[in-house]
């Protein structure tokens, strides 16, 4: 008999964050989108935060057969002030949470995803304040919903971060600063991130005991001829880029975000669509074999991985079906191959307000009209929900 591949406690999963599908909530990102930096403001976003609409979306959940859910904390909805946690905020989230587990959803929760509170840029942000306020926050997170959580991910693509929002200024806080380089800025950066990382896995597992991880964004970096000087850019930019962090940080699994390849043509970078015949509404070129070159990339650390994200901009859903079956059947040749990945998150559950992109950039397996709230389940959702089912 040929050997099952998935196990049967995978988790079947679909992720969002707080700020792009809770509604109402005011951070650095609303002050952003109110200065313009947006296509839309994120106003009510898909009202997930309001109780009644988030059991609904559970069943939802149930209904596509998924097994777990990656979610995030709004950190300026918890601490609304330095120092002061707002124990009805950490109410609703356990209600959420227990919402969840009773509908027999395991959870896995991000303390952090891309969002700030304003007096935390107003202390002085990532660049220079004190951290303090962040485990404050982690700190009395861990202990509320100590029982409530089965994985954490501490920081949601920490480098992105960096790149989008301090290096070329397409997010919050929006520019360099004047004084330093881009290099000492960038590193500067990215060792605070790491040092918030380190304390807040420290934190979260004494609070907890549970796994924790971080969440990185893997590029594959690719060749576009196999000359040898693509194949070796290629490699230090896979260096820098993917291995620094995961090498520099301790975590009990690897949070797996994947969406392209990167490739280059001499030591040129070729646009994102890439040779792709298949791109999304994004732009995005389609490449399941680059997941697959991924994970192989990630045996050697003989850490668990989760599939954090994986989604496709697909506005019409007619790529959205074979993304999936062709990104699960990427993510098994790597399993066949000894590769230890345990569960898979679609990106996303639910059309949400994509950053700078605004509404325009449609992720959901559930389509939502944002004017009415309105559901729709896409067609290609059920797919996933028949290889989930299949894989039982
Ligand atoms: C990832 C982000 C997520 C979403 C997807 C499309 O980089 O983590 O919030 O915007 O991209």
């Amino acid at each position: 008999m040929k050997k099952k591949i998935i196990p049967s406690n995978f988790l079947w999963g679909s992720a969002t964050s707080a700020h792009q599908v809770e509604g109402g909530t005011l951070n650095d990102w609303t002050k952003w989108e109110q200065k313009g930096g947006s296509k839309h403001l994120s106003g009510k976003a898909c009202n997930h935060w309001n109780f009644q609409q988030f059991k609904e979306d559970v069943e939802r959940m149930q209904i596509l057969g998924l097994n777990a859910y990656r979610m995030s904390l709004e950190w300026s909805r918890i601490m609304p002030e330095p120092k002061v946690i707002d124990q009805a905020v950490l109410d609703q989230y356990r209600q959420m949470l227990m919402t969840l587990q009773l509908a027999g959803i395991h959870t896995m929760v991000t303390l952090h995803h891309f969002t700030n509170p304003i007096w935390f840029v107003e202390m002085g942000n990532w660049s220079k304040a004190s951290l303090a306020p962040f485990y404050t926050y982690v700190d009395a997170v861990t202990k509320a919903l100590a029982e409530d959580v089965d994985y954490w991910n501490t920081l949601n693509e920490p480098l992105i971060l960096v790149f989008m929002g301090y290096i070329i200024g397409q997010w919050p806080p929006g520019k360099r600063e004047e004084s330093v380089s881009f290099s000492n800025y960038y590193l500067h950066l990215r060792e605070r991130f790491v040092e918030a990382h380190d304390e807040a896995y420290k934190i979260v597992k004494e609070n907890t005991g549970r796994p924790v991880g971080l969440v990185h964004n893997f590029t594959s970096f690719e060749a576009a001829h196999d000359r040898a000087i693509e194949l070796a850019i290629a490699e230090k930019r896979d260096q820098v880029d993917n291995r620094w962090i995961i090498e520099h940080t301790r975590n009990d699994f690897l949070g797996v975000n994947f969406y392209m390849r990167q490739l280059f043509d001499d030591l040129r970078l070729l646009p994102i669509s890439g040779f792709g015949k298949r791109v999304s509404d994004f732009g995005w070129e389609i490449n399941p074999q680059s997941l697959t070159k991924v994970l192989l990339g990630l045996k050697q650390y003989n850490l668990p991985i989760y599939i954090t994200e994986n989604g496709v901009a697909d506005a019409a859903d007619h790529l959205r079906a074979d993304f999936i079956r062709d990104h699960i059947q990427a993510l098994q040749l790597a399993m066949q191959a000894g590769v230890d990945v345990r569960g898979y998150f679609h990106w996303s559950l639910l059309d949400n307000f994509e950053w700078s992109e605004g509404y325009t950039k449609r992720f959901g397996l559930v389509e939502v009209n944002f004017e009415t709230q309105e559901r729709i389940i896409r067609p290609s959702a059920y797919v996933y929900r028949d290889i989930i089912q299949a894989s039982h």
